[in-house]
């Protein structure tokens, strides 16, 4: 297919945008579990988990290798196809794994999950729209568990005008604000919503990043 229709369709359909990102051998997130969702997950007892937008799988194969139970669902096909592949080539030394590691393909936005009601919700780097954030987080609580975890990470907003690194649309930023009004209308306790001083590579070397951290419990 020529370069520019390609490019066309990528702006067209946002899956398709993800796909051809996806297309690569290398894991574009890397296979290491994102630091955040490590440690707000780390001391939760596993049970069953909805790894929403979760891509390639890192954080859901995290999980997985910790005993939880995990969907991972994404739009992205391709990112999806990767993951299965990942999982069956850790199985040959865990053959548990197969089992605990389900995919879903579907629309943050609106989705059925396998494992409804869960008892960990992980929305990592979902960098949308606040509208169709909102929907998502929405979503996603509804299939959560009386007493579930939600564990949220993103860009922060605030990384605009201080940080480097993902996305620059203002839209696609959530803030502590942002996220606390999603919030507000839903059934959950905020636990912990604040931004996070980091670092991240760049080809300069090592530049200031701040990211949207979030643990809410659902309530009973
Ligand atoms: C930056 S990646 C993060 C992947 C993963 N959570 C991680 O931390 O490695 C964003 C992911 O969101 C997915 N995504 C974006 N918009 C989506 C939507 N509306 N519905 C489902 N998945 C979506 C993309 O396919 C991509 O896998």
């Amino acid at each position: 297919m020529a370069k520019s229709l390609k490019q066309l369709i990528a702006k067209l359909i946002p899956a398709e945008y993800w796909n051809q990102k996806y297309r690569i051998d290398e894991w574009l997130y890397t296979k290491v579990e994102n630091r955040f969702v490590k440690e707000l997950c780390a001391e939760l007892t596993p049970g069953t988990a909805i790894d929403l937008a979760g891509g390639e799988g890192r954080n859901s194969m995290w999980l997985a290798k910790r005993g939880w139970t995990v969907e991972n669902v994404d739009f992205s096909a391709v990112a999806l196809k990767k993951f299965r592949r990942w999982v069956r080539e850790e199985s040959v030394h865990e053959p548990a794994l197969a089992g605990r590691c389900l995919t879903t393909k579907a629309d943050a936005r609106g989705f059925k999950s396998k494992l409804a009601p869960a008892d960990l919700g992980v929305i990592a780097y979902l960098q949308i729209d606040q509208y169709e954030l909102a929907a998502a987080i929405g979503g996603l609580v509804g299939k959560l568990k009386p007493g579930a975890t939600l564990v949220g990470v993103w860009h922060s907003l605030d990384n605009l005008a201080g940080g480097f690194g993902g996305p620059r649309d203002p839209n696609v930023l959530p803030s502590v604000d942002r996220i606390r009004a999603i919030l507000s209308g839903l059934n959950v306790d905020i636990e912990l919503l604040e931004n996070r001083e980091g670092q991240i590579q760049t080809k300069e070397g090592l530049k200031p990043s701040i990211t949207l951290v979030l643990q809410a419990r659902v309530r009973d």
